[in-house]
């Protein structure tokens, strides 16, 4: 799929973030903060001791430390060796002073460039920084320059309460040698100075609808009439046998395929996990099922695609790998097996090299009651009990964790997964 990235460069206060963040929720696209990833590695310089001025011990240090981009809902977060860089400290006062050094290093620029090329993968999106438009996308049409007179800039920045040199900041990013800060030819260039951010905002929001840019809807799927009466019934089913309620269904509203990772105490996970959404999604099942005629002509219409039994694995991967190539959505349980008593399991490889293998995302699905409702020991279910269904937010996973070797970086990625499902929690204030 191609997708649509829009490109806002501009110098310190000039309204980039504030602007981009709501050009983003506007259209339904990811927000990318490109400064955000300058200043989580020079926070992350600092913490080592290293000397910023010291180019061949910056680079010591981002060979030896695993770098993580990754989206939180629709914004990008930052991990460095598996701690989450914070807002506070990307704003220290010291990573300020620091953070022009470390970005006008070609090779820490090159790492980072790759990072947010990678964003573009991953979903329409508006990204900000100094060289998006010049550097990073050069090829997008859609390009903005914004700037303000340095005396607005730095009013700006001082009403925000931030010591921040921003003079200096802009004099070493647009006088590097290296992707300096510089308004590409053909982006269009806002003068914010005398503007409200609500001006500045509309002022793109509008070029864009111009320009045929708009926003995205998941593509619906047509159900068939099997599909929509079985639905139609489980969800009544559902809801009258066991309450059934869902919790943050808009998070699994993303475009193209995707893994829908729940995890599995029940018969009851596959058709809970399916009424809980608004699109048909897809199932695997041991071809063996599909033996009764009732079932070889039902499961086909219930999107359920039959695992070869004698060489399941191989056949489920290669099956289960096509459907999301061809943007579905389907469900998977990295657990492997229903649950003996209730309790989470660890995670199989089987997610992880999935995902490995066609770098889709994975939307973390967690259900509460289906263990209690018909746990493995009951041939039938019990009609009372409660159930939620709640949706996590989608993990997109990084270059790095996709192409990590072997069977170990697979299970790394099942492992995140499972640690998403454990984290899920019934919302407070529902019963
Ligand atoms: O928010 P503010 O405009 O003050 O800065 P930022 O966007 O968070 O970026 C912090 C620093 O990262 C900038 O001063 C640049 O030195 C660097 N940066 C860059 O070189 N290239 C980018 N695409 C984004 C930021
Ligand atoms: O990302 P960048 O450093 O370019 O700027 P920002 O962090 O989005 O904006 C810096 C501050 O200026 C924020 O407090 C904005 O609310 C404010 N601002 C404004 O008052 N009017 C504008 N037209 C743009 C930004």
């Amino acid at each position: 799929m191609h997708f649509v990235a829009i490109a806002i460069d501009g110098p310190a206060a000039s309204g980039k973030s504030s602007v981009a963040r709501r050009v983003a929720e506007h259209f339904g696209f990811l927000f990318i903060n490109s400064g955000a990833m300058y200043r989580a590695f020079t926070w992350w310089v600092l913490e080592n001791r290293v000397n910023p001025s010291d180019a061949t011990a910056v680079l010591s240090l981002l060979q030896r430390s695993r770098f993580e981009c990754g989206l939180q809902g629709r914004e990008s977060i930052i991990r460095i060796d598996g701690r989450a860089v914070t807002e506070d400290f990307m704003r220290r006062e010291d990573v300020n002073a620091s953070v022009s050094t470390i970005a006008a290093i070609p090779e820490v620029r090159r790492a980072l460039v790759a990072q947010q090329q990678h964003f573009c993968s991953m979903g329409d999106l508006v990204m900000e920084g100094r060289d998006i438009g010049t550097v990073v996308i050069p090829e997008t049409p859609y390009k903005f320059y914004l700037d303000a007179s340095a005396e607005v800039r730095v009013r700006r920045r001082r009403a925000q309460g931030i010591d921040d040199n921003i003079r200096d900041r802009d004099l070493k990013d647009s006088s590097r040698d290296t992707a300096p800060l510089r308004p590409a030819d053909d982006a269009q260039r806002i003068d914010t100075s005398h503007l409200t951010l609500e001006e500045v905002t509309e002022k793109v929001i509008q070029t864009l609808h111009v320009e045929g840019v708009r926003r995205r809807e998941p593509p619906r799927q047509v159900m068939s009439w099997v599909y929509n009466l079985t639905y139609a019934l489980c969800k009544a089913f559902f809801g009258i046998a066991y309450a059934m309620e869902v919790h943050h269904a808009e998070r699994a509203r993303i475009p193209g395929g995707a893994y829908f990772a729940s995890n599995h105490a029940s018969f009851l996970d596959p058709p809970l996990v399916g009424t809980a959404l608004e699109e048909p999604i897809f199932y695997l099942a041991r071809n063996t099922l599909f033996k009764p005629p009732i079932f070889s002509w039902l499961l086909p219409r219930l999107n359920t695609v039959p695992v070869d039994r004698d060489n399941a694995e191989l056949s489920s991967l290669r099956v289960s790998m096509q459907i999301v190539k061809e943007g579905k959505k389907m469900v998977v349980f990295p657990e492997g097996t229903r649950t003996p008593d209730g309790s989470l399991q660890p995670a199989q490889r089987g997610v992880g090299m999935l995902v490995a293998k066609t770098g889709v995302p994975v939307i973390p699905v967690r259900i509460f009651g289906s263990f209690e409702a018909f746990p493995r020991t009951s041939k039938f279910p019990k009609l009372d009990g409660k159930i939620h269904v709640v949706f996590g937010h989608p993990i997109h996973f990084s270059e790095e964790e996709l192409t990590a070797k072997g069977k170990a970086g697979q299970q790394v990625i099942s492992d995140r997964v499972m640690q998403a499902i454990a984290s899920l929690t019934v919302p407070d204030g529902t019963s």
